[in-house]
């Protein structure tokens, strides 16, 4: 495993792609609304993107067909925009995307409520968010990666909600997936020793009922085996000596 340490001007370069990112997600969000197909999202989100002038980081990734990873309700991640799949009132919605800025990736998602959406559904959603800053206070030089892994597990269970196994986060940089890998569950080992000048992409998905999921015939779409809501919350974090700074918000 190699885990890269950013100079500070690839920082500042991942820096500039994680705000163009965060815009994004923002504009995003503000555009969605219930009669839409998941095809319009993901061109709505392509075009933000170009606009600030990066590349759709997902596009054609490991032949992913869209820029924008659309997943409905009991989509879990990576979820293909379809001209036939309509969001409605009272869907969950989650909505990962990537962007290269002079050759640095950033990575985020966020689950978006169309229209008015169920209490418990609105709870999913914040719990999963929750987590991930549950995560990031161990996000610093002196833990180990995987107090960042058990923190975000622990609080999501807490709840009673479980917590996908099969999918983790990632380091980024110049590519989208580098090392190391992140769980986002309870680990018997520590893992590595985090440093300053890491670049990770920390990103709980969440489920309201059993941890387990299914791939559709697609071979992308991730769903909950039990049909269960699924939530996802992501960003690029850039670990320090001190708190962590969150590149993608
Ligand atoms: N955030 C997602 C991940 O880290 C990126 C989707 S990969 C793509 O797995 F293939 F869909 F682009
Ligand atoms: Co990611």
């Amino acid at each position: 495993m190699s885990v890269t340490i950013k100079s500070q001007e690839e920082i500042e370069l991942m820096r500039e792609a994680g705000k163009i990112l965060a815009t994004t997600h923002e504009e995003l969000a503000k555009a969605i609304k219930p009669g839409m197909s998941t095809y319009q999202i993901n061109k709505i989100g392509e075009e933000i993107i170009r606009s600030y002038g990066c590349i759709p980081s997902f596009l054609n990734y490991e032949g992913y067909p869209a820029s924008i990873c659309v997943s409905v309700n009991d989509e879990v991640v990576h979820g293909i925009p379809r001209k036939d799949c309509i969001v409605v009132e009272g869907d969950i919605v989650s909505l990962d995307a990537g962007v290269i800025y002079k050759g640095y990736q950033s990575d985020a998602a966020r689950t978006i409520a169309v229209g008015e959406i169920s209490d418990e559904a609105k709870k999913l959603i914040e719990v999963t968010k929750q987590s991930f800053f549950e995560g990031i206070k161990f996000a610093k030089e002196g833990y180990h990666l995987h107090d960042i892994s058990n923190a975000i597990g622990d609080y999501c269970e807490s709840f009673g909600y479980g917590v996908v196994r099969d999918l983790v986060g990632h380091g980024i940089g110049k590519k989208l997936h580098e090392d190391p890998q992140i769980p986002n569950f309870r680990q018997k080992r520590r893992g590595i020793k985090l440093q300053a000048g890491m670049t990770l992409a920390i990103e709980p998905m969440v489920n309201m009922g059993t941890y387990e999921v299914d791939w559709l015939d697609d071979d992308w779409t991730v769903v909950t085996d039990d049909g269960s809501l699924s939530a996802h919350y992501e960003n690029t974090v850039l670990i320090t000596k001190g708190e962590p700074e969150i590149l993608s918000l």
